[in-house]
């Protein structure tokens, strides 16, 4: 999916209609100074003012809620006040790198690309090119991550700071958590509270410019090796998330630890040009210049 384009006619409409009602003292040049106003490029990407809402969730299914799945950056860093935390799965999903990121690795000028969930039904409607032969796309449609429980009196704030947080693209569902193989096996420790919980997916993937299609992994290990934003370099990202399941006893993800490994074979950037960010540096020196 192309950013969309913005339409370029418009300012030429604009100022041609300028031209008639100006008083006869001001000219044209003295007024475009002041209609000068920077490009938004971040909207030609969908990075909106907020996630949007699933509009098949009515909203009285969303207020029985206290629950917030991590799949991504929020098991590295949830960022919010929680109660407590526990691994969990949500089944029906794939968790891959196609999301743009212009607010937190990256920047409109230069997207990084983060995690998103996207529908495993959707996945039949996108056009898969060269990844389906790559990734068995399909196969791997239970992720794993990390619940959190919220109190009820900071509810309201976290969804609200969230809802900024994931605005690049992303819309608030609810998805049905399932606890993980180990503790079925192990009845004592399958959570109670187990249940729903708000989860921030791409919604429709084909028709969202935040969107990158389906990438074969070395597209997505070199963009995620020069790209950089205000939450950080973008290796760091994907490293912090690696590190965080195997921290957490979370099971491997074939695809991220693939993606891993795919970074570290990314050539470091030249000397031409600008060098946007350092490139696949080890996990000890991300480690220690990043932690907590
Ligand atoms: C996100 O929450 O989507 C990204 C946050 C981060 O990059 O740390």
């Amino acid at each position: 999916m192309k950013p969309r384009s913005s339409n370029k006619l418009l300012p030429i409409a604009v100022l041609a209609g300028l031209s008639w009602i100006l008083p006869e003292n001001l000219h044209l040049a003295q007024v475009l100074p002041l209609m000068a106003r920077p490009s938004q490029p971040e909207g030609d990407y969908d990075c909106w003012q907020t996630a949007r809402i699933d509009p098949n969730i009515a909203p009285e299914e969303f207020s029985r809620v206290r629950t917030i799945f991590g799949y991504g950056s929020l098991i590295f860093r949830p960022g919010f006040p929680y109660k407590r935390m526990y691994p969990a799965s949500v089944t029906g999903f794939i968790r891959r790198f196609w999301q743009r990121s212009c607010d937190h690795r990256g920047t409109p000028e230069n997207p990084g690309r983060v995690v998103a969930l996207l529908r495993a039904d959707s996945i039949g409607k996108l056009d898969l090119g060269e990844v389906e032969v790559v990734g068995e796309v399909a196969k791997d449609d239970i992720v794993f991550g990390m619940a959190y429980e919220v109190d009820e009196a900071d509810w309201p704030s976290v969804i609200e700071a969230l809802d900024v947080r994931e605005r690049h693209g992303y819309t608030r569902t609810l998805a049905k958590l399932s606890p993980l193989k180990r503790d079925v096996d192990n009845a004592e420790a399958v959570d109670p509270g187990l249940g729903t919980a708000v989860v921030y997916f791409a919604h429709e993937p084909e028709n969202s410019a935040a969107y990158t299609g389906p990438e074969v992994i070395e597209t997505t290990a070199a963009v995620i090796a020069n790209a950089k934003g205000p939450s950080g370099p973008n290796d760091a990202y994907l490293f912090s998330l690696v590190d965080a399941l195997e921290s957490h006893g979370l099971p491997p993800d074939r695809y991220l630890t693939s993606l891993s490994a795919a970074g570290a074979e990314v050539p470091p950037p030249g000397h031409v040009g600008r060098v946007i960010a350092t490139t696949f540096e080890s996990r000890e020196v991300l480690r220690e210049r990043y932690k907590a």
